[in-house]
Formats: structure tokens, sequence, C-alpha cells
């Protein structure tokens, strides 16, 4: 067996996964967000660590598996936090968060003093939720604090240390810092040098299906599991979430719904998207992904029913897709709900309904609602289909897989076939493919892959539908520009 660790941002969850890729067991362990200021989210570390901890105990046990079965442990982790330690290893504040938006004048200031060399460099814009911006607003407002800090990393290599005593991070997971020569796999000085940071801040890099070491006598008799069980470095959970949906080669992509919504696509090295997507490095060997992100995905689903149907569950609000045509009787939704980053990159921009009839229930505004959400991540594929990208098909998962009529508007709107998993387990199972490929189960990614997943059903795009998307796409893209003056 081997167990994938996902560090989510609300929860960890720990899946044990056997040598033909079932899912055995799974345990989570949910933590709070601290948000003591508007734009401020932080977490504590000692409670992933103790999550963590109590997630893998249970899973083994509820699971009745043999603990000496278990060969490797991996993790996928919510990216870019910034964990902050001292000489002695004492975690020197509360991780700040990859959605935490506190940076924006460190972004400015990382944006004028790089220029154009950021993105040749770090393959990567600016944005507030990145690790460097957290690090310059710790060293401009804690200063005395900053002085102490002798390594920073990112949350799932935190959770690592604890459990091996070993430091390190992975390509996939140091790219999300804005401190990585991304194609060149090193930490760039040049970017250190311009802030005056010293590299040894920044943790060893080592790949995703490395063994960084085995467990600490202390960890293996609180969790029930040998001493000489292999911890394999992991991965972010973008990356994690492709190799766990076989993302694993030029042309294939994907398409994630959960509180957020992502379309990723693996790439070549040195490949250049100007900033205007996400590069970053994947967990598997010298590869990239390219990546744009729509921030308020299921979010604003969730958004929606709390605020205008907290009754009703999420299956019967999507009924109101059979309910409904495509376009929702002209109504129309932007998800811009907390900002933007694809491809607006814009903090400010907020939502809208368009359109409003008197006619017009709640099956309409859930379909505007699931049509805009879609809309918006096809912004992201027109984005890579302009870069060379030949995108015919897309694997979708998250929530945003769980609905039939959804799959289908995603087929229609994207003008792609879209393919749903037989089981699927996202980041954790990715994060439990990288420990299989480490503990040698398989020659590659891609026969582990080839052994764990299935595809069970493809939703072809209907030409009739495609072509009224294709219409209302074109009015929804302008709503950005004839709005943000609302919010500026
Ligand atoms: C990626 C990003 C999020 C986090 C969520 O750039 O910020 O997807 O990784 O955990």
């Amino acid at each position: 067996y081997v167990i994938g660790i996902d560090l989510g941002t609300s929860a960890v969850k720990a899946l044990l996964i056997d040598r033909k890729g079932r899912v055995c067991g799974e345990a989570s362990e949910a933590y709070p967000l601290i948000q003591e200021k508007s734009g401020y989210n932080e977490q504590n570390p000692e409670l992933w660590v103790q999550g963590t901890l109590t997630a893998m105990r249970t899973v083994v046990r509820e699971a009745g598996v043999k603990p000496e079965d278990i060969d490797g442990i991996s993790f996928s982790g919510q990216m870019h936090g910034l964990v902050l330690l001292d000489q002695k290893r004492s975690v020197l504040r509360n991780a700040i968060l990859w959605n935490d938006t506190r940076t924006t004048q460190q972004c400015r200031e990382i944006e004028e003093k790089l220029g154009e060399q950021l993105v040749s460099i770090a393959g990567n814009r600016a944005l507030e939720g990145f690790t460097l911006p957290k690090l310059l607003w710790v060293k401009r407002y804690e200063p005395e604090l900053f002085a102490k800090a002798d390594v920073f990393m990112l949350p799932k290599d935190y959770v690592r240390y604890r459990l091996t005593g070993h430091i390190a991070t992975d390509y996939s997971d140091a790219a999300g810092t804005l401190l990585l020569d991304v194609s060149g796999k090193a930490w760039s000085e040049t970017i250190a040098g311009v802030f005056g940071l010293a590299l040894t801040l920044c943790p060893p890099l080592v790949e995703s299906h490395t063994s960084v070491g085995t467990l600490l006598p202390a960890i293996a008799s609180e969790t029930g599991l040998p001493e000489t069980v292999q911890v394999f470095a992991g991965g972010a959970d973008n990356a994690c979430g492709a190799i766990g949906a076989g993302i694993l080669s030029e042309g294939e992509t994907l398409c994630s719904i959960g509180t957020s919504g992502v379309i990723l696509s693996y790439a070549g090295a040195g490949a250049h998207y100007g900033g205007k997507l996400h590069y970053f490095n994947h967990g598997k060997e010298n590869a990239f992904y390219a990546m744009g992100v729509t921030l308020a995905a299921g979010y604003s689903l969730t958004w929606f029913k709390e605020t205008f149907a907290p009754g009703v569950s999420f299956e019967v609000l999507l009924q109101g897709l059979e309910e409904t045509l495509p376009g929702a009787n002209g109504l129309l939704f932007t998800p811009y709900l907390v900002g933007e980053r694809t491809p607006h990159a814009d903090a400010h921009i907020r939502a809208s309904f368009v359109g409003m009839d008197a006619s017009h229930r709640l099956p309409h505004f859930t379909r505007a609602v699931v049509e805009g959400i879609t809309f918006s991540l096809k912004e992201s594929l027109d984005i890579l289909r302009g870069a060379g990208h030949r995108i015919d098909s897309l694997v979708s998962i998250g929530g945003g897989a769980k609905n039939d009529t959804w799959l289908q508007i995603q087929a229609d709107v994207f003008g792609a076939d879209i393919h749903r998993l037989e089981s699927e387990q996202g980041p954790a199972l990715g994060a439990a493919m990288l420990a299989a490929y480490g503990s040698g189960w398989f020659d590659s990614l891609a026969e582990c892959a080839s052994v764990f997943l299935t595809r069970s059903r493809t939703f072809h795009p209907r030409q009739q539908q495609a072509k009224r998307y294709a219409g209302l796409y074109e009015i929804y893209k302008r709503i950005y520009e004839d709005t943000k003056q609302l919010n500026e």
C-alpha cells in the first residue's frame, strides 16, 4: 500500500491505495482559517501536523491493513503558503496562505524592480497569493521576526519535515514561490539578490518522487507505522491533481472545478505564456504545465445557494439545469466575487448578473451561474489554444464533474470532448501515485496512470448548443470591460 496525503486549505485528506490503484481507506481532518483582517488568511502549521498524523492513523486502522505492508507516503499541498522557521526550527508565525491578499504593494515592487526578467525567470507575474510577496511583507512589517528567519517552507514541506526531520521542497511547489528559475530548476540568485534575500532561506530542491527520508521514531510510534516507511517529496496540489487525472504528456488538458477552477495543460520546457497563464514545473520529472485560474468557480455556486436558496441541496439546485435552455433566457453571470486571476489578474473587479427579466426564476439563475463559471474557464482555454496548444479533449474533475448536464455544458462551451474518470480522487491520488512510482512499483508515472486510472464516460460537443454558447461568450467577455470601473 501507499498513502497519499492532500494538505488542503480546509482539511487534510489521507488516502490508502493498493497496487491496483484501488482506494482502501480514506480519512480527513479539518482545521480553521484565521482571518484577523479583511484579506488576511492564515493557518497554524501545528494543526496541519496534528491533523495529518490523526488522518494517517485513522486511515490505516480503519482499513485494517498491516502497517508493515505500507511502502511509502507522499504529499500534495496547497500552494504558495509561507511557513517561516528560525534556527532552532521553531515556527515563527502563523502561515500566510495562498488566498491571502495583503501583498498588493509588494507585488507592485516586484514587478517594478524585475520588469520583464520576472516572467523570463520565474515564468509568472507577481500575484498576491505567491510566496515571495509574502516574504517581502514580513520583511517590511515584521522586521524583528524576519531577522530570526533561517529557512522558509511551503505548507506540505513543513508537515513532511515534522514527519522525517529532513528539510526539502520539490520543483512543482517551489515554482509557486516566484523565487525559482522555473526552466533552469534552481533558486534564482537574481531574484533573491534584488530583494536582499539570502538563498539559504530557500529549502533544498528535489524531484517530487524523490525519497527525502523515513519516519522519525516518535512519529512512527504515534501513527503505528514502521520507521522504515519511505516518505517521498510530493508536489503542489495542481501538479498532483494533474498526475491524479493522468495529465502526463503533450496534448493532455484538465478542467478542475472545486472552490476555484483550473484549466491546466501539460507543457514543454521553455514554453512562454508572457505571464498570461501560470507556468509551473510538473510533478513529473523535467515536465511543466500551464494553468489558468478562475478564483470563484464552485465558490460562486456555493455563494449563490447560501444567499438565495439556503434550504436547497446542490442536487436539487442543479436540477434547474434540466428545466432551462442554454443561455438561461438571456441571463449572464460573471464569477468575479473575489476578483479574478485569469485572464484579468484583477483582485478588485466584482461579479455581475446581466440581463435579468421578470420571468427569470431560480433555475435560470442557477444555469447562468454554471454557464458563467464555464465561460470564465473558456477564457483560460482560449489563451492556451492561442499559444499553440491543440485541445480536442479534456479530463474534468472536481464538483463540476459530478453533474452530467454541467459536463455537457463544458463540452458545448469548450468545443471539446470531456472525459470523466471512473473513480476520481483528485490531488491525494496524485500524491499516492508519486509514492507508488517512488517506491518502484512502476517504471514511470504514465505506467502507474495506466493501471490506476480509467475514463468512464465522454461527453461530445453538440453543434447547435456550441453555436449558441459561442455567441453568448462574445457578450460575456465584454462584461468585464464594461463594468470594471464600478470597483475602481
Ligand atoms: C494555485 C493556487 C491554488 C492553491 C490552492 O496557484 O493558488 O490552486 O494551490 O491550494
